[in-house]
């Protein structure tokens, strides 16, 4: 099977660096960063773009553009990792839309396009005869969206809640442990790399919505948008909020969730038990799914992370081979 892949950041990279370290039968023909671009029909050297990029060089040849990459790469799947833009889907959606009517495959961890789109990227992938993959767009390397859509897919969900975005859960674990402020966690995040610079789209609740706004319109059948989703996030917790919880055996999570027959999606942090399964430590998410048929599933894993993310990409890479890729 061959892939293209957009984006050579910390998900691009991590993909890059499974297919070199074990014998997964899948080739790069196309690569391409912000300022470059490789398109060879015959497998990119993958070990020497990680070289060079990771030299801090484009992964390609500064003539090639990412348009160039989906429109003229010979390739099954476009694998696309850049950044999430969550107001326009842009410049990935345009890219998808154009994988897809080339009549390829597409894979992505980016949550703008599924958030914005989804309905529309997958009819136009119906009508191509091609998958649309996103399984990296929520919860990283826990396999949530295949056990929703595969595993239970005879169930009916009657709520689904709990720990989406780790830098927050990472923030209120520390809070708690430590007695820190909210600032004094957030500087602690960002020196060990799991905040950004501007963390307003973790910890103001932005990254846990756009997750719900994905799990509600492309597995619940809702209708949904950003603007749906009512928002509160950990900004103003104090060291005493979590004290409080603490003196009744408790402690505070940014928990999202989705009451599917009421049309409830909301994030906010509340108050739990300790012995929660969804109170989990660090940058870790957990998911507790309620199911007719099945009962209570909790999923617990890293929700973000190089490898991790790959974890999910190549999980989708390899469903999509299974299925419709023929001869490879
Ligand atoms: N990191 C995680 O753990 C994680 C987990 C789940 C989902 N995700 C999602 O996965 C996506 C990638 O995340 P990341 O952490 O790998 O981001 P990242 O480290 O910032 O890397 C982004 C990559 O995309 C490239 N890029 C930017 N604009 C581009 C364009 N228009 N065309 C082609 N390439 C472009 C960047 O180029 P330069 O190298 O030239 O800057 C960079 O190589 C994001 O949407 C993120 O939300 C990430």
């Amino acid at each position: 099977m061959r892939i293209a892949i957009l984006g050579f950041g910390s998900v691009g990279r991590g993909i890059a660096r499974v297919l070199l370290a074990k014998d997964l039968g899948i080739a790069v023909t196309g690569l391409a960063d912000s300022k470059s671009g490789i398109i060879d029909a015959g497998g990119i050297d993958l070990a020497a773009a990680l070289a060079r990029k990771e030299g801090g060089g484009p992964c390609g040849n500064p003539g090639v553009s990412p348009a160039d990459v989906v429109a003229k790469a010979k390739y099954d799947v476009l694998v696309e990792v850049t950044p999430t833009n969550v107001e326009t889907g842009e410049p990935a959606l345009g890219h998808i839309r154009e994988a897809l009517r080339r009549h390829k495959h597409v894979v992505t961890s980016n949550k703008g396009p599924i958030a914005l789109d989804y309905p529309g990227l997958r009819a136009l992938a119906e009508a191509n005869g091609v998958l649309l993959k996103y399984e990296a767009t929520v919860c990283g390397a826990i396999p949530l969206i295949h056990a929703m859509q595969e595993g239970l897919a005879g169930n009916t969900i009657s709520r689904l809640y709990g720990v989406f975005n780790g830098t927050c859960n990472y923030i209120l674990t520390r809070m708690a442990a430590e007695g820190l402020t909210y600032e004094q966690a957030l500087a602690e995040a960002r020196e060990l790399g799991y905040a950004e610079a501007d963390p307003t789209y973790d910890v103001e609740g932005i990254d846990a919505g756009i997750k719900l706004v994905i799990l509600a319109n492309t597995i619940l059948d809702l209708s949904t948008t950003l603007d749906d989703v009512e928002r509160t996030g950990i900004t103003l917790l104090s060291p005493e909020a979590l004290q409080l919880a603490e003196d009744q055996d408790c402690t505070i999570r940014l928990i999202g969730e989705i009451i599917p027959d009421a049309g409830v999606l909301r994030v906010s942090p509340r108050i739990i038990p300790k012995t929660h399964p969804l109170v989990v430590e660090g940058t870790l998410n957990a998911v507790t799914v309620e199911a007719d048929l099945a009962g209570d599933l909790t999923f617990i894993g890293k929700g973000a992370g190089s490898t991790e993310t790959a974890s999910a990409v190549i999980g989708d890479l390899l469903y999509i081979r299974e299925r419709y890729v023929k001869g490879s």
